[in-house]
């Protein structure tokens, strides 16, 4: 794992946004999309930066998860979400993003189906993730198999209660979820973890010094060969060897990249 520790918010949503674009511009591209407040700063960069001539019209891209009944073209359905704050605002072409369908009426069948289409699109290139205050990736709560594939699972209160600020009733908070498990996620070629603010400073620390254990899933990216972690610095405020990452990213030659 690489631990990037960037000064602000606005740092991390840049150098986030630099190695997509980086990605997109190399060729053909399948981006792994996270939602959630964590990427917006960057999804508007990148908008920003398609207005000056980015392209992603040689990229496709894969949400990382779905709600469990709510049709897409509900406002927090994460297929409206992505749409709203990051896909209308470039150039993907037509039916290039695809998502987890939250009502279909067999989701076993519908997760099967997303597994087989990531497959068939050649795997994941660059996957964006957010971490959830209990340790989540995707939506991968505690005790989530490292191996897992995508499936349904239930949300913890704490993951509803941290979600809540999205819907106009806590109690609208869907129970359920459709996720990319942990096993397809690390199957994705590069990961690229974001985290800002205090409230992720606890499951960052857990994520990169604790344990690979189930009880913090996102320790399982411990064992991908090639994980980036983009902090500001309330997130990394908890990590025992913060002068050590800030030394040898500060050292680290140019010509390496992220
Ligand atoms: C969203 C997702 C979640 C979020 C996490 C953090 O697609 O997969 O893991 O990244 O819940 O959410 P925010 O960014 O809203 O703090």
């Amino acid at each position: 794992m690489e631990i990037v520790i960037l000064p602000t918010p606005a740092d991390v949503a840049r150098t986030a946004a630099d190695a997509i674009e980086q990605q997109v511009r190399s060729g053909p591209s399948v981006l792994g999309l996270a939602t959630g407040s964590t990427p917006l700063g960057t999804y508007q960069e990148l908008t920003e930066r398609h207005r000056n001539g980015l392209s992603f019209a040689g990229a496709q891209a894969f949400l990382l998860d779905e709600y469990v009944g709510l049709p897409s073209a509900h406002p927090q359905s994460y297929h409206s979400v992505i749409r709203e704050e990051f896909v209308d605002g470039v150039d993907f072409p037509a039916g290039a993003v695809h998502g987890l369908d939250g009502v279909a009426e067999d989701l076993e069948a519908e997760a099967a189906r997303y597994e087989a289409a990531i497959t068939a699109a050649g795997g994941v290139d660059l996957q964006i993730l957010g971490i959830g205050t209990d340790g989540h990736v995707g939506f991968n709560e505690p005790m989530s198999s490292l191996g897992s594939r995508t499936r349904i699972k239930t949300l913890t209160q704490q993951t509803r209660r941290d979600n809540a600020r999205f819907f106009a009733d806590p109690a609208d908070v869907p129970d359920h979820v459709l996720t990319q498990g942990l096993g397809t996620i690390r199957e994705a070629r590069h990961l690229l973890l974001l985290a800002m603010g205090e409230a992720k400073a606890e499951a960052i620390a857990a994520a990169v010094e604790g344990p690979v254990a189930a009880a913090c899933p996102a320790s399982a990216l411990q064992l991908h060969p090639h994980v980036t972690v983009l902090v500001d610095e309330a997130a990394a405020s908890r990590l025992a060897h913060r002068e050590y990452y800030q030394d040898t990213f500060g050292r680290k030659p140019a010509w390496q990249g992220l």
